[in-house]
Order: structure tokens, then C-alpha cells, then sequence
């Protein structure tokens, strides 16, 4: 469900779920993170390639595994949870290629990428607090850096959906492509990342990012309070009512 390919420097991540709309399981994080932490380590890595299927980047977490994460409560050592730690830490330049659905961490994802290339149908929208939860990823902190306090409260507060001029006006896409160019428009920048100075790229990268600590404390805050939202009752009866609607549970 994660495809893995690297050629000369650019590791392409293509999620690959498209009968769930490419939602994430425990088992598609444990990979992303396992990628983003082999490719801090790897110097063959020159930068990593993000995409997803037509018309679905991600529909964000799977709900049925948030609902599982409400039975038992424990978030801590959750692949998602490494996933969004190893993007925080990761060294790697990475580019997102866009294409149709871009919800929850399908937003909040993008944040920590360097260049986002987005097509017209795309769309980002992070329902968190419709499912009685608070933004992750460190969205709380880096969304209202990104495009001010107003526009972040409507992301993030208000699940308004941002279609690609939006997020770009907002500052966290940075192409409109067509579906059709999309990946090779995306391929092309990754490819010019790759063929510049590693080092050179990764610290410049990382002097761009500054001091990590203040992302951390706040992603940790975060997955925190997360935690306890996912075992409230407005959050249960919201995963519930999605999966009653898609006929999953009784
Ligand atoms: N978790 C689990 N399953 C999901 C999912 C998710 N996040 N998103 C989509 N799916 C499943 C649907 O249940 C459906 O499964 P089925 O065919 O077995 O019934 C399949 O993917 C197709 O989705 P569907 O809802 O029929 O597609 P759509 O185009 O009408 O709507 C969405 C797409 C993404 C708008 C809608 O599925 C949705 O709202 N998903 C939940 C998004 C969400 O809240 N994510 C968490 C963010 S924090």
C-alpha cells in the first residue's frame, strides 16, 4: 500500500489505497516513517517524492483505526505517531505531488514539504474538530506561521475546504499542474533537487526549518491532547457515524 521506488537520488512514496481513498493505515505509517528515517541516513537519498493516486492524495487516517485507537486509548507507540515525528526530523527535502483529495494529515502533511505541486481538482480540508479532535502534525503551530491566524482558523478550526488557489495563496502550495502533468512536473523538481550539493541542500534546508525544538514540544502537545480527544464521546460517535454510513459496523 506503500510503493517504494528510488532512481538517481529521488525516492518516490506513492500511497497506494485506492478502494479506501488512500487512508492510512498503522501499516502504510510504519512505512512512511521506516522511509523518511532510512533516507536521513542514506546520503543516496537525495530527496523523497510523495504522491498518491488519481483523484486521492489521502483521505487522511483511516477512521476505523481511530476507532480502534479509542477502545484502547494508546497512542504512544502508533506508526502514526512515529510517521509524524520522523516527518518533523527529517533532513530530506521532499515534494508532494496533489492529485483530488487532500484531507486531515493529507493537509496537515504538506507543511513539512518543501515544494507542493497541486491539480486543479485537489482538495485540502482538515475536518479535525467535526470528529471532536485537534489538529496534529504540528499544523497548530506551523498552519497560522504559514498564512496568519484568520486563514489558519478557518483550515483548522472552521474544516473550510481549500481548493489549490487558495492553498496557494495561503502559502502551502506552491504549483497548480494539470492531473495529466502532474507527477512529471513534480518528478522534474524532485530530479533538480537530487542533482544539487547534498550537503549543501540539506543545511540550507535545515538553517529554512531553524530550531526544530519548538515544532517538537508542540507535536507532542499535540499527540497529547489528540489522545484524549479520540476517547471522548463526540469523537467515538463521529467515527461511528462514518462507519455506520459506509455500512462497517452493526
Ligand atoms: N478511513 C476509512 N475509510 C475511508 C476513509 C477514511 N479516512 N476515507 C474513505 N474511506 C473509505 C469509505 O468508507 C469507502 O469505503 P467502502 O467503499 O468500503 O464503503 C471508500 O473509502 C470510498 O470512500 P467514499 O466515502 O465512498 O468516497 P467519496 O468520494 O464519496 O468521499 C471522502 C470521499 C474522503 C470525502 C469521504 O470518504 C470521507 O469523508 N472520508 C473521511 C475523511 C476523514 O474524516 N478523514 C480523517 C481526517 S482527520
Amino acid at each position: 500500500m506503500i510503493e517504494i521506488h528510488r532512481e538517481a537520488g529521488v525516492e518516490t512514496l506513492r500511497l497506494n489505497r485506492p478502494a479506501k481513498k488512500n487512508a492510512l493505515t498503522g501499516e502504510m505509517y510504519t512505512a512512511l516513517a521506516e522511509a523518511l528515517e532510512r533516507g536521513n541516513a542514506d546520503p543516496e537519498v537525495r530527496v523523497h517524492l510523495v504522491c498518491g493516486v488519481p483523484g486521492a492524495f489521502t483521505s487522511g487516517n483511516d477512521i476505523a483505526d481511530f476507532l480502534a485507537f479509542a477502545a484502547d486509548g494508546n497512542m504512544a507507540d502508533a506508526p502514526v505517531v512515529r510517521f509524524l515525528r520522523a516527518l518533523a526530523a527529517c533532513e530530506t527535502p521532499i515534494v508532494a505531488a496533489v492529485d483530488g483529495l487532500a484531507i486531515g494529515v493529507g493537509t496537515t502533511m504538506l507543511f513539512h514539504c518543501d515544494m507542493v505541486f497541486a491539480s486543479p481538482r485537489a482538495l485540502f480540508k482538515t475536518p479535525f474538530i467535526d470528529l471532536g479532535l485537534v489538529p496534529e502534525a504540528g499544523a497548530s503551530l506551523l498552519a497560522p506561521a504559514r498564512m496568519g491566524h484568520s486563514r489558519a482558523f478557518e483550515l483548522l478550526c472552521l474544516g473550510e475546504s481549500f481548493d489549490p488557489v487558495m492553498a496557494k495563496a495561503a502559502g502551502f502550495v506552491n504549483h497548480i499542474a494539470p492531473e495529466e502533468d502532474l507527477e512529471a512536473r513534480a518528478l522534474t523538481c524532485a530530479r533538480a533537487i537530487a542533482a544539487k550539493p547534498a550537503e549543501a541542500m540539506r543545511l540550507s534546508r535545515s538553517l529554512l526549518i531553524g530550531d526544530r525544538s519548538a515544532l517538537r514540544e508542540r507535536m507532542e502537545e499535540e499527540i497529547r491532547l489528540f489522545a484524549e480527544c479520540l476517547r471522548s464521546d463526540t469523537a467515538r460517535r463521529a467515527f461511528a457515524a462514518f462507519l455506520d454510513k459506509a455500512g462497517k459496523t452493526g
